[in-house]
């Protein structure tokens, strides 16, 4: 049947229509999609390149430091992995626990399994951060430290932060280990403590960000005050680790290893204007390791510092044996007045509190949180502190 000429312009006039539409909707499409897709790029190469800004340091390299330092990415991939616990001294029965903790997380990352979150908590000064950066690099990840303390002051920005945190350590190839040092300051309970609604939100992005375990990222905190911790971080914590402050044996290997390092070492080398007069050396570090009971690891490698500087400081750069005591009688006062603050302290905290139901003896490893308070009691009852009561 024939068609007549207005049936057949509004058949065309109908088409260029239809044709119109079609390319303005696959128009609309493409420039939506163009838009998404240099949005999900852009923040890819963000995740990517930066740093987040609550990250405080990080053995993970960006594009732009590999191509600054090409020498430092070829060392690293040549190097070979080293012992976690090197230069680290710790108990027998804490070396044993944290060797199988480091051959563990290394096995994880080699069969690409689910990492386990650990919670590492003591005094200042007894390793804490020193062992997480060595088990970062013998299990062959990438590490990288944020403090608790820089979350309250970013305010609504937080939570944000929080998220770039998470979204860059996920695009890790070598898996992140993730330590948060001074974790209570911002992974308080968020029933009773009183915390501000932004800290509250960031707290949450972390607990969302932390609910399932992850093949990663490896989650280490490190807290003085573990029992300040939301309940649902104590949910997330798959092993707790008490770095406990060194005994005899101990202080009597750090001694060692830190004259060794700042004194012996360079005296020996003779490439500084060091040098060391005669004595035992041997019998001398005996001596100090009995004298700095109550000490910390980090007061002890600062005794070492002292030693190096009272021998640049002398006319001839020889450090003799009275230089080494004199720097340990004030290390040993400075010790004393700490302690007398931390004794002040713990005075007024308690006052007024209830004591534990039960205080564990020395030595005793809280293994679970609830019994998290025992670790401040044993501080105040049978820690450094007691020495001077
Ligand atoms: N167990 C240890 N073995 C060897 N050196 C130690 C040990 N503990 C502390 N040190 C020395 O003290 C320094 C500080 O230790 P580290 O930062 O690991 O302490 P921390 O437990 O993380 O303390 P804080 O709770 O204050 O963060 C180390 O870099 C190291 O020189
Ligand atoms: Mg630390």
């Amino acid at each position: 049947m024939p068609v007549s000429r207005p049936s057949c312009k509004f058949i065309i006039s109908f088409l260029v229509f239809f044709v119109q539409v079609a390319g303005l909707t696959l128009l609309a499409v493409g420039v939506y999609s163009a838009k998404n897709a240099t949005g999900v790029a852009g923040r890819y190469i963000e995740a990517r390149l930066g740093k987040p800004s609550l990250v405080r340091d990080t053995s993970r390299l960006t594009i732009v430091e590999a191509l600054k330092h090409p020498i430092k990415v070829g060392k690293r991939f040549m190097s070979k992995p080293q012992d976690a616990l090197e230069g680290v001294v710790l108990s027998p029965k804490l070396e044993e626990r944290v060797r199988d903790i480091a051959i563990a997380t290394r096995n994880t990352k080699k069969n690409k399994g689910l990492y386990r979150n650990i919670l590492m908590y003591g005094p200042p000064g007894t390793g804490k951060t020193l062992f997480a950066k060595k088990l970062a690099v013998h299990s062959g990840m990438d590490y990288a430290i944020m403090t608790g303390g820089d979350v309250a002051p970013m305010a609504r920005e937080g939570v944000t932060a929080m998220h770039k945190v998470f979204d860059w350590a996920s695009t890790s190839k070598r898996g992140l280990l993730l330590f948060v040092d001074e974790a209570d300051a911002f992974l308080r309970k968020r029933s009773t403590e009183k915390i501000s609604e932004d800290l509250r939100a960031t707290l949450n992005a972390f607990l969302y960000r932390t609910g399932e375990q992850s093949n990663k990222f490896m989650l280490v905190l490190a807290s003085n005050q573990p029992e300040q911790f939301d309940w649902a971080i104590n949910d997330r914590i798959d092993e707790i680790v008490n770095f406990d402050l060194p005994k005899l044996d101990e202080r009597e290997r750090l001694v060692r290893l830190y004259f060794d390092k700042y004194v012996l070492k360079p005296a020996t080398e003779g490439k500084q204007r060091l040098k060391l007069a005669q004595f035992d050396y041997s019998k001398k570090c005996s001596e100090l390791a009995k004298l700095t009971e109550g000490m910390s690891g980090r007061e002890i490698s600062k005794l070492g510092v002292a030693w190096q500087a009272a021998a640049y400081a002398s006319a001839d750069g020889v450090l003799n044996e009275a230089m080494i005591d004199a720097r340990v009688a004030d290390a040993i006062r400075q010790h004393k007045q700490k302690m007398e603050w931390l004794k002040t302290e713990g005075g007024e905290k308690t006052k007024g509190a209830q004591p534990p139901a039960h205080s564990p003896s020395e030595g005793t490893s809280c293994t679970c949180l609830g019994t998290g308070k025992c670790f401040t009691w044993l501080w105040y009852i049978f820690g450094p502190g007691s020495l001077f009561f």
